[in-house]
């Protein structure tokens, strides 16, 4: 794969997302249709459905040749190839829904599996986030770059919950506590996308979470390596796009974020 093919994806999964932008930002405070998926709190509005609509419409115009997975209509097209773009048209909908303004467009292209292009688009702040594999990362087209902070005792973290975690004891509740005592904080802004975005530009510097699809984290995973930060399993094995789970840090604190996760005491020590 040449860096100017690179090029043209960056620019194509950009054009969708400014497109998916301008659809959100006209839906905002202006939602007549919220339902619940199926778990509670699990929402899908009209602004999602269009947000995807404006992206396929894009996608499908310059590359109808490449699969695409998407939260809200699955698998479409071509999934055995090459190419496979993980779409969020509308990241943080909850949020969206109450207007708190955390959300994105996230499109990502999957080469071979493997994370290699992202753009995350976040319209209420005008922020466009963009990465390919070897052309490093930027915001609103400035380069950007991963937090210096390598002291746990001195990071911001970030995590979220996934709509399961009613059902489940793995609901990284144990994690939430254990962490906040030993940072400066953990925050939980409901947009994994956003959550990434902001690790890649320093804002904050880890992030983990559990229970998320490929759609939620593809554009940020390319973000954030091109930024220079790092990305792996909790235990700091390879990253699987498909397990769900994700450390992804400034690298500097990763080994010791990626340990105080694996000895994170049961959550009745904390009653
Ligand atoms: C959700 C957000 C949230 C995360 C959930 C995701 P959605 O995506 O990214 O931050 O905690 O796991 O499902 O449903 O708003 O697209
Ligand atoms: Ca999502
Ligand atoms: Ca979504």
């Amino acid at each position: 794969m040449t860096n100017d093919q690179l090029q043209i994806f960056l620019d194509i999964a950009t054009e969708a997302a400014l497109a998916a932008g301008t659809v959100l930002q006209s839906y905002l405070g202006n939602l007549k249709n919220i339902q619940e998926k199926g778990r509670p709190g699990d929402l899908v509005t009209e602004a999602d459905k269009a947000s995807e609509k404006a992206i396929l419409e894009v996608l499908n115009r310059h590359l109808p040749q490449h699969g695409i997975l998407t939260e809200e209509s699955g698998s479409l097209g071509n999934t055995t190839g090459p190419y496979l773009w993980a779409i969020d048209p509308l990241d943080g909908t909850t949020n969206f829904a109450h207007q708190y303004p955390f959300f994105s467009a996230s499109i990502g292209l999957l080469i071979d599996g493997i994370p290699a292009v992202g753009a995350i688009f976040d319209p209420f702040h005008n922020e466009l986030f963009r990465a390919a594999k070897g052309l490093g990362a930027t915001r609103n087209r400035q380069p950007i770059n991963v937090s210096q902070t390598s002291d746990l005792a001195k990071s911001l973290l970030v995590t979220g919950f996934a709509y399961d975690r009613r059902e489940t004891s793995d609901n990284n509740y144990a994690e939430f506590c254990h962490l906040t005592h030993l940072t400066q904080g953990v925050r939980r802004s409901g947009a994994a996308s956003i959550d990434l975005a902001h690790i890649a530009c320093g804002r904050l510097d880890g992030y983990w979470e559990r229970g998320l699809q490929p759609w939620d984290v593809a554009a940020g995973v390319i973000l954030i390596q091109e930024a220079g930060g790092k990305v792996s399993a909790y235990d700091g094995n390879k990253f699987d796009i498909h397990s769900g789970r994700i450390l992804a840090t400034n690298g500097h604190l990763h080994n010791s974020l990626s340990q105080a996760l694996l000895e994170t005491p049961p959550l009745n020590s904390w009653q």
